[in-house]
């Protein structure tokens, strides 16, 4: 029998649906403290401090990532912003340049493109994959196009094949944006040696993390000696470096910035690497399980994946029927399921023509130019299909698919309680509305 506090909502102090904690994130392990204590003791902790006599931690994962990425390069960075941000430097990409970015992405992808005095221009998704739509990007495009930027969201790849059909016939590079999608294949080969290159941010939500940290892979030698040098002020490794003395060499062939990864953050990324196939194995099995179960119900369904496509789990992705949840908005959703579950719950982000982290007119960078600032204006986009995924869409971080059927099962089991409180719930958002009014 349910008792009367199974059947209230975990919002308004009913039990909740799980008790039991969920996978702790992000995972490390003796190898990862054994690791840190070698920077630590090693009297290096950056690539520009001096050479020790042996190989760098940032230089090994770089020889790493790239081999693991299916590339010949890889340059580590500080962030997945600066990842992006030298990329478009290292493809030359200026002020009046426009560059094509995703409506349904994090703010990054429009922030670095800005950081270059360019225009983001903001295409519509593909309502399945919720990455950037190949017919949209075609119809954004124009004789100022001079970077395609596309994103593998959430646990999707983008179509590949359309975007590099794209890319070859107008002659612009492809960016892929792997920071949600860290391992994922397309037609068996890895995501971000596709593109001219590929970008990774290792941020703690991700993957693959440092805390912070981010990565370009490259296979193309001339982009990655610029890289190299955009990321360390210009300066770059030494072929014959003498121990006791400096390992970067001046060669100042670009303006560079200082965007290092840390010798610590390089050593956790080396030992997690380890790690990455056999978790995102784990989360692979989870969303199966997960897909499985939900053959029961209609509520919500995991969108489908491309055959080409073979994905990871940076965010577990659900699309809600929203006629089965009472007139409730998939905010309200994604508050009753944060609160059943104990992990936070979150519908997709909001379009970014009315993102509240999307401020173009803030920048300095295009004060006086009266027709790039009106070139920048959010509403002069139109993103239905974005719209529209971010009124039935909700999100997991991808450490809830660490955790085992249990957790699966509890999923399900809070998505039909709060749709069997829907009244309950529609009731309670609008006395919150009241008081706030
Ligand atoms: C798609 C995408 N691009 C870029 C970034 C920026 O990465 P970072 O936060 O490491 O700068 C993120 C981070 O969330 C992301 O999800």
């Amino acid at each position: 029998m349910q008792s009367q506090l199974d059947r209230r909502l975990a919002l308004q102090g009913g039990n909740k649906v799980r008790e039991l904690p969920w996978p702790e994130w992000p995972t490390h392990d003796d190898g990862t403290e054994r690791a840190l204590h070698a920077v630590l003791h090693s009297g290096r902790w950056t690539i520009s401090g001096p050479f020790t006599g042996e190989s760098s931690r940032e230089r090994r994962f770089a020889r790493q990532f790239a081999e693991y990425c299916d590339s010949k390069f890889c340059t580590p960075v500080a962030s997945g912003t600066a990842s992006l941000t030298i990329a478009l430097l290292a493809l030359g990409v200026g002020a009046g340049d426009e560059v094509l970015i995703p409506g349904l992405t994090w703010v990054a992808c429009a922030s670095a493109t800005m950081a270059m005095g360019a225009v983001p221009i903001l295409v519509d998704i593909d309502p399945t994959t919720l990455a950037m739509s190949v017919e949209a990007a075609r119809r954004a495009v124009s004789e100022r196009t001079a970077a395609i930027m596309v994103v593998h969201p959430y646990c999707q790849v983008a179509n590949l094949d359309g975007f590099l059909t794209l890319s070859s016939e107008l002659g612009v590079p492809l960016v892929e944006d792997c920071s949600q999608a860290h391992g994922a294949r397309w037609r068996g080969q890895r995501v971000g040696s596709l593109g001219a290159l590929g970008c990774f941010s290792m941020q703690q939500s991700k993957v693959l993390t440092s805390g912070e940290g981010g990565a370009v892979v490259t296979s193309d030698r001339a982009l990655y000696e610029r890289l190299e040098q955009l990321r360390a002020d210009g300066r770059m490794f030494s072929a014959e470096p003498r121990r006791g003395s400096l390992e970067l060499e001046e060669v100042g062939l670009v303006q560079g910035h200082n965007f290092c990864l840390s010798e610590f953050q390089a050593a956790v990324l080396l030992d997690r690497l380890g790690h990455l196939d056999a978790e995102n194995a784990r989360r692979r099995q989870f969303a199966g399980t997960l897909a499985r179960i939900f053959q029961s119900t209609d509520l919500a369904r995991l969108p489908p994946q491309d055959v080409h496509a073979e994905t990871t789990y940076y965010n577990l992705v659900l699309e809600l029927d929203m006629a089965r949840f009472g007139g409730n908005s998939v905010d309200a959703v994604a508050r009753a399921m944060t609160a059943e579950l104990g992990i936070q719950v979150s519908p997709v982000y909001r379009p970014t023509n009315r993102h509240p982290l999307y401020r173009p007119h803030l920048s300095p960078r295009y004060r006086g130019d009266a027709v790039r600032t009106a070139s920048l204006d959010p509403a002069r986009f139109a993103l239905p299909n974005a719209e529209a995924a971010r009124a039935r869409f909700i999100t997991f971080p991808n450490w809830v698919l660490l955790a085992d059927e249990q957790g699966a099962d509890d999923i399900l089991a809070a998505l039909r309680k709060v749709a069997a409180c829907s009244d309950a719930l529609r009731e309670m958002e609008q006395g919150i509305l009241h008081q706030a009014f």
